[in-house]
């Protein structure tokens, strides 16, 4: 029992939370840093920040073979239902959802949406999940830095999952702002180097982490699991 996780490379997670397999934006197929085929992953529950083909990803066959709930958006579950997926759970910002062993809520991020097929995604999400024992992971999904990320802090955050990639969300620099305002106990970084547009130097970055912040920075291989104390 309790909580680890495996990054599978961009913003894919799995996640063990007391003995429940969830995923977090299953990218696998087309991620050169994609560290599982979508064929062997169990879940339990999906959770899908935003409608792009990069947290999309192998949803619809790993939903089809698992029979998986998916949590996401009003938007991305009609299209996903219409492709028969029959287990969604439709949430939107500020709302949660109780799962049993786990409580999702969906926090705002500063991002677009665009399902694969050009079709409307709705507004992208992060998302705060609490389990039973009272663990708190905060998941940011693709977004620009924004000061509401103390509310979220203010919910005593253990770990937090953010991107650092620039370009398409915060880079290094903003991630550090944001470890302020979220004050976790331990942060991933995520959404880098996955495409040469998002390299960082992420070593240089886990030093910064650890000099001007309080929080432990978890630098993972693609593959790489750790377990929360
Ligand atoms: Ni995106
Ligand atoms: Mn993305």
């Amino acid at each position: 029992m309790g909580v680890s996780f495996t990054w599978l490379g961009h913003s894919a997670f799995a996640l063990d939370i007391d003995g429940h397999p969830i995923l977090i934006d299953p990218f696998l197929t087309g991620n050169p840093l994609g560290a599982a085929s979508p064929d062997q992953l169990p879940a339990e529950v999906i959770l899908l920040s935003h409608a792009h083909g990069d947290h999309v990803g192998d949803t619809i066959a790993i939903a089809k073979r698992t029979g998986a709930q998916v949590l996401c958006n009003f938007e991305m579950g009609n299209w996903l239902m219409a492709q028969g997926v029959n287990n969604v759970m439709q949430g939107n910002t500020g709302g949660s959802y109780d799962c049993g062993f786990m409580r999702v809520k969906w926090t705002i991020a500063h991002h677009s949406a665009a399902l694969p097929d050009g079709s409307y995604g709705g507004n992208p999400n992060g998302f705060v999940i609490t389990t039973q024992s009272g663990k708190r992971l905060y998941f940011a999904g693709d977004t620009g830095l924004f000061m509401d990320m103390q509310l979220i802090g203010d919910e005593r955050i253990d770990v937090a999952f953010l991107p650092v990639g620039d370009l398409f969300t915060m880079g290094p620099e903003d991630s550090l702002k944001a470890i302020g305002y979220v004050r976790p106990r331990v942060v991933v970084p995520m959404h880098y180097n996955t495409f040469p547009g998002i390299a960082i130097n992420v070593v240089e970055w886990a030093n910064r982490v650890n000099s001007v912040t309080n929080a432990v920075p978890v630098v993972l291989d693609p593959g790489g699991t750790y377990t929360l104390p």
